[in-house]
C-alpha cells in the first residue's frame, strides 16, 4: 500500500502543480505544531523564491486548488506561507481499515530482495558469554527478523570464534591435569573416547584458570602457543580433544542463547575459514597487491582521499601465523562461493571498526567480493553500569549472560508475584517474557552507535519507555478483547469522533515509515520510538472511550476493531525485536 503521507504529498504535489509550481515542493510532513493541524507543507517558501512572489500567496494558491480534496477536512495557508493540513475522517479510516486487512498491514517489501549474510553473535567458543555479546546478539536478532520482514532472504551466521589460543590454553591445561589421556600420546593410533573428558562446567573453570596462569607462568604460555600450533597443523589427539570442546561449548551456547530467543541459521566459525585461507593467500598474490613487511605479508590498504591512518592488512605474521584479519577474509571467500550474497553485514563493538575497514579494502583490492556486493560493519556502543564503564557483576567481575538474565528474572518475578495477576503456574514463563522484553527493548530503543546505562530498575519498570509498559499495553488490549467476547471485525471499525481516536489512527497509518526507516539505517531504535508513540496513544483512547460499555453495537465494535488492529501492529513490532507478550502481567 502507498504510505499514508505518500498519499497525502501525492495529492499537495498535484496541487503544487495545477498552480504552476513545481510539484516536489508539494512534500508533506508530519506537523510540528499538533495543536494546529496533522500534517504540513512548506514547499511555498522555495516556490517563493523561485517565483519570486510572496509565500503567502502561493501557499493560498495551492490550498484552494486543495478545497474540496476528500483527503483533507481543512486545508490552510498562514503566515508566512505554510499550509496546515487536517486530515479527513472518513479517508483515514478507510485507509486503516485497509492496512488491518492487507498482508503486513500494507507495508511494501523490498522490490528487489537481497540475500544478506547476517554476521552476528560471535561468541567465542570455551570461554563463557558476557555482556559484550549480548548487544551483538540483540541487536543481530533485530535486524535478521527487519530485513526478513522486508522479503530478504537473510543468512544469520553465529561466525564462533572457535580456532584461537583459549583453544590451546585449554588443551594445555587439560594435559597438565591429566597427561594420562591418550589425546597425548603420539604414538595413540586408536580411538578417541566418545565422552569428554570434562563438563562444561569444568571447561568454564578449566579456560580462565588457563588463560590467568599464562599471564605469569612464560613456560606454560609457550606450551599453550605449541598447542594451538598443533591443532592448527592438524595433530589428530589435539583436533579429537578440540572436537569435545566444540561439542559441548556449542551445547551450551545454544541453550543460552535459546534462552535469549536468538536464532542462527548457521553454526559456522573461524576453524570452517581455514581451508579457504591457502587460496584466499594464492589469489591476493596473483593480484600482485600483497607485499612483504619485516616479514609479514601485507595488503595495503590506505586510500589517498584518508584523512586518518588506516594500517596495512596483515594477512601472515613473521612466525608464519594468520590472524584475525585473515580468517574473515577467507570467511568473505566461503560466503561468496555458498550463498553469492548481495550484501555481509557484520555486527560487533566499534571498536572493531578499523578493523573491518581494513578487511573491506583487502577483500576488495584483492577481488574476492564482486563489486556490487555490499560489505558493511554496524559498530555498536558499550553496555555499562551506573558508574558509566562496562557493565560488570556486584563483585567487579565479568557480567555472565546467563547470570544477568537470572538477576533480570528474578527481580520481575518477584514484581508481578507482588501485583499478584498472574497464576502461579504461569509466573516463571511470564517473568521471562517481561524480563526479554526488559532487556531487549531497553537496548534496542537506543542508538546502536551509542553506549548506553543498563539500569534494572528502569528497564523493568512498567511505566515509561519501556519493553513491560509496551508488553503492558499489549495485554490490558488483549483483556479488552477476551471481554468483548464476539470475533473482531477489522471492517467494523468506524470513523473517529474523537481526538483520541484520531490520534490512534494517524499514529497507525506510520507503521511504514517507522518500519522502513529501522530496515534502511539498521536502526531498531526507529521501531521502539514508534510503538513507544504506539501505545501511548492507544492508553488515552483506552483512557477516554468507554469502550466495553458502549451501548451503540456498531461503535462498539468499530473500536474493538481499532484495539485490536493496534494489538496487531505492536505485537508484530515487537517481534521485529525478538520479544513477545505474556497473556497477563
Ligand atoms: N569473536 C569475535 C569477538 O568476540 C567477534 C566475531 C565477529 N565476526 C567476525 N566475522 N569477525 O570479538
Amino acid at each position: 500500500m502507498e504510505k499514508f503521507i505518500d498519499l497525502i504529498s501525492r495529492r499537495v504535489s498535484h496541487a503544487f502543480e495545477e498552480a504552476g509550481l513545481d510539484g516536489r515542493l508539494g512534500k508533506v510532513t508530519v506537523s510540528n505544531r499538533p495543536d494546529l493541524c496533522e500534517y504540513q507543507c512548506n514547499g511555498a517558501m522555495p516556490a517563493a523564491k523561485a517565483a519570486h512572489r510572496p509565500p503567502l500567496e502561493l501557499a493560498q494558491a495551492v490550498a484552494e486548488r486543495l478545497q474540496g480534496e476528500a483527503m483533507f477536512s481543512r486545508v490552510e495557508a498562514v503566515k508566512p506561507g505554510f499550509l496546515n493540513l487536517v486530515v479527513q475522517e472518513d479517508a483515514l479510516r478507510d485507509y486503516v481499515a485497509q492496512m488491518a486487512q492487507a498482508p503486513a498491514f500494507g507495508v511494501e517489501g523490498e522490490s528487489a530482495p537481497k540475500t544478506i549474510v547476517l554476521d552476528y553473535g560471535g561468541p567465542n567458543v570455551a570461554k563463557p558469554l558476557h555482556v559484550g555479546h549480548l548487544r551483538s546478539a540483540i541487536i543481530g536478532e533485530s535486524l535478521k527478523r527487519i530485513d526478513r520482514f522486508f522479503g530478504n532472504r537473510v543468512i544469520g551466521d553465529i561466525h564462533m570464534g572457535d580456532w584461537g589460543l583459549q583453544m590451546g590454553l585449554i588443551i594445555e591445561e587439560v594435559r597438565e591435569r591429566h597427561p594420562e589421556l591418550p589425546y597425548f600420546d603420539e604414538n595413540y593410533t586408536g580411538e578417541y573416547p566418545a565422552e569428554a573428558p570434562f563438563t562444561i562446567s569444568e571447561l568454564e573453570e578449566i579456560y580462565p584458570t588457563a588463560s590467568a596462569k599464562s599471564k605469569v607462568d612464560e613456560d606454560f604460555a609457550r606450551r599453550a602457543h605449541d598447542a594451538t600450533y598443533k591443532l592448527q597443523t592438524g595433530e589428530r589427539g589435539y583436533r579429537a580433544m578440540w572436537e569435545h570442546i566444540m561439542r559441548i561449548s556449542k551445547e551450551d551456547l545454544r541453550k543460552n542463547y535459546d534462552n535469549l530467543d536468538v536464532h542462527f541459521d548457521v553454526w559456522l566459525g573461524e576453524s570452517d575459514a581455514q581451508k579457504d585461507i591457502p587460496p584466499m593467500l594464492e589469489a591476493m598474490k596473483a593480484r600482485g597487491i600483497v607485499t612483504e613487511s619485516e616479514g609479514a605479508l601485507v595488503v595495503d590498504v590506505q586510500e589517498p582521499t584518508d584523512t586518518k591512518e588506516v594500517p596495512p592488512c596483515i594477512l601472515v605474521k613473521s612466525d608464519g601465523a594468520t590472524l584475525y584479519a585473515t580468517t574473515d577474509l577467507a570467511t568473505l571467500v566461503q560466503r561468496m562461493r555458498d550463498y553469492q550474497p548481495d550484501k555481509v553485514l557484520y555486527l560487533t563493538d566499534k571498536r572493531q571498526a578499523l578493523h573491518f575497514e581494513q578487511v573491506f579494502r583487502a577483500a576488495r583490492k584483492g577481488g574476492l567480493v564482486p563489486d556490487q556486493a555490499e560489505l558493511q560493519h554496524v559498530g555498536f556502543g558499550t553496555m555499562n553500569g551506573k558508574d558509566g564503564k562496562p557493565f560488570k557483576t556486584r563483585e567487579g567481575g565479568v557480567m555472565r549472560l546467563e547470570r544477568l538474565i537470572g538477576e533480570i528474572t528474578d527481580y520481575v518475578r518477584q514484581k508481578i508475584t507482588e501485583n499478584q495477576v498472574v497464576d502461579e503456574g504461569e509466573v516463571d514463563q511470564t517473568a521471562r517474557r517481561i524480563a526479554m522484553a526488559a532487556l531487549k527493548y531497553g537496548d534496542l530503543s537506543n542508538q546502536p552507535t551509542k553506549d548506553y546505562i543498563f539500569d534494572l530498575e528502569r528497564f523493568a519498570a512498567f511505566e515509561g519507555n519501556t519493553g513491560p509498559y509496551i508488553l503492558y499495553t499489549i495485554v490490558r488490549i488483549k483483556s479488552i478483547l477476551a471481554k468483548y467476547g464476539a470475533g473482531v471485525e477489522p471492517k467494523a471499525l468506524q470513523r473517529a469522533e474523537t481526538k483520541e481516536a484520531k490520534d490512534l489512527m494517524l499514529t497507525l497509518t506510520r507503521l511504514g515509515e517507522s518500519l522502513e526507516a529501522a530496515y534502511h539505517d539498521n536502526a531498531p531504535n526507529a521501531i521502539c520510538a514508534y510503538i513507544y508513540e504506539l501505545a501511548g496513544a492507544a492508553n488515552k483512547f483506552y483512557h477516554e472511550t468507554r469502550i466495553l460499555t458502549e451501548t451503540d453495537a456498531a461503535k462498539k465494535a468499530g473500536y474493538v476493531a481499532l484495539m485490536d488492529l493496534t494489538r496487531r501492529v505492536l505485537e508484530q513490532c515487537i517481534d521485529l525485536l525478538g520479544f513477545s507478550a505474556p497473556e497477563r502481567m
